[in-house]
């Protein structure tokens, strides 16, 4: 009997919808499997909570998330609000910094039953990871402007790739590569154009590459990489790229597969020295909040792979086999065509599980 504490974040708009799906599914998975969850609710890391104190999380939290095995998370963003900046520097990306999750995998899969935008695509025929680096890069606070709102104002943004950073990632995206039955890197580059970091990040992976000489690789410019994800997505096995290359991709790969709606997302201490955080990869979408009409699988696949990060992979596959029928068979949500609620469809998966 496997205990874990585990933060619940639901955070902004739809993020509040859809976790008490991931939350009904956990239950019954738990229930099923003997495993022991014990949650500790958070309203804070949420732009309601901003609005009364006038930052997004209370000084003492990395000490209250510290000792959890992992976290939960919704979505953070009201843009109304909260400046999306202010809200997300003073959240999520302070979760992925401080704990150092640095890995951010984000599987894109084509499932029975969803209507794929992409035509002559049938499930199966896309399946690959993006391997999202998720501590560095073009994610930074550094730089500034000058002459600030006179005509000769400048404004300057840093990257920064250091050798650390960049070579966990790959090797976690070569070991990835190894464990599927494909042996295939695709490794997102800009070399051509982003003249010091790219040339570098591609030298980095062939370093990398030499020990891992059973698995092929790839460079492709992230221009290019992008057309090939919707005229060839079968050519892709895993793919690992920058954190803002990764943010892209893994918007634009889900949506090849039918919605966003259905993409989920492991940002990984993978040493667990830091609680892991489990997160759908879209946000709050403020435009449909409200209704009860968000897909709630997004969210509840991210539940998933949390037990599967905490060795439950059993509890895991029943929980991804239920969102497998219900793609197939519904209830669905709007955006996959079909005119369920977030409580229908959420209830359908968990009586599966
Ligand atoms: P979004 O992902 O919230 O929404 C984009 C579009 O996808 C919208 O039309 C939305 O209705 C739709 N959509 C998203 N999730 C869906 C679901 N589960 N089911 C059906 N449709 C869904 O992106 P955005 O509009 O750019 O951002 C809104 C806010 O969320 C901003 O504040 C942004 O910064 C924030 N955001 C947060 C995260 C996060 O917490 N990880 C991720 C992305 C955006
Ligand atoms: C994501 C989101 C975040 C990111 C935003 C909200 C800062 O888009 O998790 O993909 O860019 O990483
Ligand atoms: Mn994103």
């Amino acid at each position: 009997n496997q205990s874990f504490n585990i933060a619940v974040i639901a955070g902004d708009g739809i993020g509040k919808e859809v976790m008490p799906e991931a939350l009904r599914a956990l239950q019954v998975a738990a229930e099923r499997f003997n495993i022991n969850l014990n949650y500790t609710p958070i309203e804070w890391a949420s732009c309601d909570y901003y609005q009364q104190h006038g930052q997004m999380m209370p000084d003492d939290w990395k000490a209250q998330l510290s000792g959890m095995d992992a976290i939960l998370f919704g979505a953070a963003g009201w843009p109304e609000t909260v400046p999306d900046h202010i809200s997300l520097w003073g959240s999520l990306l302070k979760f992925r910094r401080e704990f150092d999750q640095y890995i951010n995998l984000r599987p894109v899969r084509l499932f029975e039953g969803v209507p794929c935008p992409l035509a002559g695509r049938k499930a199966g025929d896309i399946d690959f990871y993006v391997v999202r680096e998720n501590t560095e890069g073009e994610y930074t606070n550094l730089g500034g402007r000058i002459f600030e709102g006179t005509e000769r104002e400048v404004v300057i943004q840093e990257s920064v790739f250091t050798r650390y950073g960049t070579d966990r990632v790959l090797k976690y995206a070569f070991e990835l590569a190894q464990s599927r039955a494909r042996n295939h890197l695709t490794v997102a580059t800009k070399s051509n154009g982003i003249a010091i970091s790219m040339p570098w990040w591609d030298e980095r992976a062939d370093a990398m590459a030499a020990h891992y000489p059973d698995i092929s690789i790839d460079k492709q410019h992230i221009d290019i990489l992008s057309a090939r994800f919707v005229l060839q997505p079968d050519r892709f096995d895993v793919v690992v790229a920058s954190n803002l290359f990764g943010d892209i991709l893994s918007d634009l790969g889900p949506a090849c597969t039918g919605t966003i709606g259905l993409a989920p997302s492991a940002n990984l201490n993978p040493e667990g020295l830091f609680p892991s955080l489990f997160e759908p990869v879209h946000g709050s979408a403020p435009d449909i909040y409200g209704q009860n009409i968000a897909n709630p699988v997004a969210m509840i696949w991210s539940a998933a792979l949390m037990l599967n990060f905490l060795g439950c992979t059993e509890a895991h596959d029943a929980m991804l086999n239920a969102i497998e029928t219900v793609l197939a068979k519904g209830p669905r949500t709007p955006d996959l065509g079909g005119t369920a609620s977030t409580t229908e469809m959420g209830e359908a998966i968990a009586a599966l599980i």
